[in-house]
């Protein structure tokens, strides 16, 4: 039973939250994870001016995703941050060649579920990701949230991200707050979820 997890990170975060997906869809007997990020569309000079290069580069030995990696995944598990309360145009460009796919259904019956970043608490984590979900529905995917049975999504201790929708972290307006552990827990969480419907599914 594969498992993709399809990322776009600029600065790190969704990087860090991706890595603990994998953690979390790892623990799951007889499922093979693997991490793609979706191809860059800005040149490097922009990248810079957006003090992104090194965060870039930092990801390098990360595989960039390929249709054929959808292709073969049982279940896909999508990083994005957001942008202006919807998923960033890198992944939006990645999607958008889908069409191909889409026409002959290879997409149909996969799982698909959606983690997300924000600078701000209420910048948007949930339309991100819940208008992310049209793109899986119209792929005719099986969508997966993040259950209320992470009991970590009730804490009002302390600032946090994960909601119903899937996990989520907030960067903060500098981009210096990197994901805490609840919101890591939160993704663990979410890519087990994901691994063991897709094992129930597929095996
Ligand atoms: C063009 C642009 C639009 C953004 N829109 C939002 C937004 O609507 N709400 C918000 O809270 N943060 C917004 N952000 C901040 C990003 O969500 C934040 O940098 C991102 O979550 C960090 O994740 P990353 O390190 O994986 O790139 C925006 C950033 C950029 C560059």
């Amino acid at each position: 039973m594969k498992v993709l997890i399809a990322y776009y990170s600029m600065y790190g975060h969704i990087h860090r939250m991706a890595e603990a997906v994998k953690e979390g869809a790892g623990s799951v007997s007889g499922a093979d994870v693997r991490m793609c990020r979706v191809p860059e569309t800005l040149p490097d000079k922009v990248l810079e001016k957006m003090g992104a290069l090194e965060t870039q580069k930092a990801q390098a030995q990360v595989p960039v995703c390929t249709l054929e990696d959808l292709i073969a995944a049982d279940a896909i598990i999508f990083g994005t941050p957001t942008r202006f309360g919807n998923m960033c145009g890198q992944m939006r460009q990645f999607l958008d060649a889908t069409g191909g796919l889409w026409a002959k259904g290879a997409l149909v019956g996969k799982v698909g579920s959606v983690f997300t970043s924000s600078a701000t608490q209420h910048g948007g984590q949930e339309s991100t990701i819940l208008s992310f979900h049209i793109t899986l529905l119209h792929q005719g995917m099986i969508i997966v949230g993040l259950p209320y049975t992470f009991t970590g999504q009730m804490r009002i201790d302390a600032i946090t991200g994960g909601s119903p929708d899937g996990a989520s972290t907030i960067a903060g307006g500098d981009g210096k707050r990197m994901p805490s552990e609840n919101e890591l827990d939160a993704a663990r969480y979410q890519g087990r979820h994901v691994a063991e419907i897709a094992g129930k599914l597929f095996r």
